[in-house]
């Protein structure tokens, strides 16, 4: 078996959400965000180690620590999701971890089934993620319209050899910061995969999102008896 780690990134201040704590914590279904990220998680049994990766500012909002519990060990994060995964990375140092998943807290309907066909990549390439075809017509903000056929949206998890991204890390990341993990990857040259994605898998990002998620949970609940 590979051992295998993942680093779940938790400790930006979701700006752009718009709630009283950062948006990892709203609750949704009486549990915080990031717990049901990390029960979904736990559902692909691949991970030897987990690193939750939380802000200091953070630990002392009621729930946090009740909602990431003993299996995950919680590593203090930096100013940009950047440093917040070299500080994951850092912490996995030494423990013979051969593959790494990075995935957002804020994305709870990660499956088993795209870890599986990051992980069938990682046989062939340094680095995978989980990407999907745009729909919509793209243009600038000028109005002039852009060739959707060259782009697509990229998920997270997104998964690495670990010595890989490591490096990739150290020798290019100490100072820029970058939007994602392939972003660091790419300026290193690392050999890149894009598997799949799935719509259901968004990042909670703005109010409405909560809701949505909300909703999505409930059905499953359901769905599950
Ligand atoms: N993240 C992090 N450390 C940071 C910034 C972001 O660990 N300094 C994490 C977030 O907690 C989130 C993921 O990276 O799970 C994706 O980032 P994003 O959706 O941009 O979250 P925020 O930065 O918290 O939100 P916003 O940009 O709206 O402030
Ligand atoms: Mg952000």
């Amino acid at each position: 078996m590979t051992r295998t780690a993942l680093i779940l990134v938790a400790a930006g201040k979701g700006t752009r959400a718009g709630s009283n704590i950062p948006k990892q914590y709203h609750e949704i279904g009486e549990q915080p965000l990031i717990a049901h990220t990390l029960n979904n998680i736990r559902k692909s049994h691949i991970f030897n180690e987990i690193r939750v990766v939380v802000s200091s500012d953070d630990i002392w909002i009621d729930g946090v620590l009740e909602s990431l519990d003993l299996f995950s060990v919680t590593t203090l994060g930096g100013a940009t999701r950047t440093e917040s995964v070299r500080a994951g990375l850092q912490s996995l140092v030494n423990l013979g971890i051969e593959h790494v998943y990075i995935h957002d807290a804020a994305r709870p309907f990660v499956s088993s089934p795209m870890m599986q066909k990051l992980s069938e990549a990682l046989k062939t390439y340094q680095g995978a993620a989980p990407a999907l075809p745009i729909a919509d017509a793209l243009k600038t903000l000028e109005g002039d319209s852009v060739d959707r056929d060259q782009l697509q949206r990229v998920q997270t998890p997104q998964a690495f050899h670990f010595n890989a991204l490591f490096m990739a890390y150290r020798d290019h990341a100490k100072t820029t910061s970058f939007a994602d993990d392939i972003a660091v990857a790419r300026k290193a040259g690392l050999s890149i995969a894009f598997t799949p994605g799935d719509p259901d898998n968004f990042k909670v990002t703005y109010p409405e999102d909560f809701a949505k998620a909300a909703r999505m949970i409930d059905t499953s609940y359901i769905a599950t008896g």
